[in-house]
């Protein structure tokens, strides 16, 4: 018999020991594929509470700056509403969620057929990875930019093309045109960029989407779209409705402080959709979350009043960065991004220690999320704390 497909599986019939109240046990470990021996898992922020109880320190005197979350909750009347579907909880969720659909439909102004609904935009990236990838595919991508673009390809089997960033932190759109090849099926494009926070301007977007083959499928990620203040930026939603091959990504998880809750969103032509979705598990979002979500689209007052919020806050931390000569990235999201010295981690454990969890990423670079004004007072009283050591 002829067996066709990758040597991917692991056969080597490992074992493995454990130790159970005192008894040792010895097992053989199932068959799993070998192509991902070398993925850790993903590494999130550390929660309050655990910073608290090792540090010894009352979790209202923590600032977690490490995740992007917003520092002021859900909306005015969320809560309420996302309760009121708990009494329901024995049903499965509307796989539609057509409430969700039409109110992001009014506050986006888009038909609701070109919007597809997920556990969460991190989950949308996985379905799509799964259904434009596959052994012999590749994906482009700019580094450093969101470490889920790398995980997501692995698990389609898809090689990634990573091609550095400017040395101001922006996507070389030059470089990643020239890095796309026969067998590339997708381009992940993060704007605002996770972790530079730096921005693809709307007529350098349309420039590159001009470029890409519209065999290849472009994902521009903008879970950081509403914090954006520049008007050079503009989102690629337009682009999405025009073309085949662009999705946009949102989500619920930051400006809306829905984070809990699991809820982003893709825009994209409704045939585009229609392949996508054949990879998602069903009733992925729960009803208290489309609830939380529909919700949240009530209040556009509230919506102003964060991205202003923000704003300030992070003018505010772009300033101390440049008073303090360390070097930054020009971000236009809720987080900068910073270098001190060489060690991310070690610098990381010395704000933690203090009360402050903020994001290693590597070689002294720092990503620190905008908080309320008590948060970044925080930041910048360890920061100058730590300098002066
Ligand atoms: C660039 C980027 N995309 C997507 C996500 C994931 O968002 P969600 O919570 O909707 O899965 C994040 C989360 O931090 C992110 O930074």
């Amino acid at each position: 018999m002829v067996r066709r497909g990758l040597k991917t599986a692991d056969h080597s019939g490992r074992a493995a020991q454990f130790c159970v109240l005192g008894r040792r046990y010895r097992l053989r470990m199932p068959t799993f594929r070998q192509d991902l021996a070398g993925l850790g898992a993903y590494v999130p922020g550390r929660p309050i509470e655990d910073v608290a109880d090792e540090m010894g320190i009352a979790p209202d005197q923590i600032a977690k700056l490490a995740s992007n979350e917003s520092p002021d909750g859900p909306f005015p009347g969320v809560v309420e509403a996302a309760a009121g579907e708990l009494a329901t909880s024995h049903r499965y969720p509307d796989n539609d969620a057509p409430a969700l659909s039409t109110a992001l439909s009014r506050w986006l102004g888009v038909p609701e057929e070109h919007l597809w609904l997920g556990a969460g935009s991190v989950a949308l990236l996985g379905n799509i990875a799964l259904a434009v990838g596959g052994p012999g595919t590749s994906a482009v991508h700019g580094w450093p930019s969101f470490v889920m673009y790398r995980t997501v390809s692995q698990w389609a089997m898809t090689e990634t093309v990573e091609v550095p960033l400017t040395p101001e932190f922006l996507h070389d759109l030059d470089a990643m045109s020239a890095a796309i090849r026969e067998d590339t099926t997708v381009v992940y494009l993060c704007n605002p960029n996770n972790p530079s926070g730096t921005i693809v301007s709307g007529d350098a977007m349309e420039w590159f989407v001009g470029k890409v083959p519209e065999r290849v499928l472009v994902v521009v990620d903008e879970a950081y779209h509403d914090y954006v203040t520049d008007p050079a930026y503009r989102s690629a939603l337009p682009l999405a409705l025009e073309r085949s091959n662009v999705v946009v990504l949102r989500t619920f998880s930051k400006i809306f402080g829905l984070a809990a809750h699991r809820v982003g969103y893709a825009i994209a032509q409704p045939a585009t959709i229609a392949q996508l979705r054949k990879t998602q598990i069903p009733f992925s979002i729960s009803q208290v979350a489309q609830a939380a979500a529909t919700s949240s689209l009530d209040d556009p007052v509230e919506h102003r009043r964060r991205v202003e919020a923000n704003a300030v806050g992070r003018h505010h931390l772009l300033g101390v960065l440049a008073e303090r000569g360390l070097p930054h990235t020009e971000s236009h999201a809720n987080f900068v991004y910073l270098r001190i010295g060489e060690d991310s981690m070690a610098v990381s454990d010395e704000f933690m220690k203090r009360g402050v969890i903020i994001r290693p990423m590597s070689r002294g670079w720092l990503r620190v999320t905008v908080g309320n004004d008590s948060e970044n007072e925080k930041f910048v009283s360890v920061l100058d704390e730590l300098m002066v050591r």
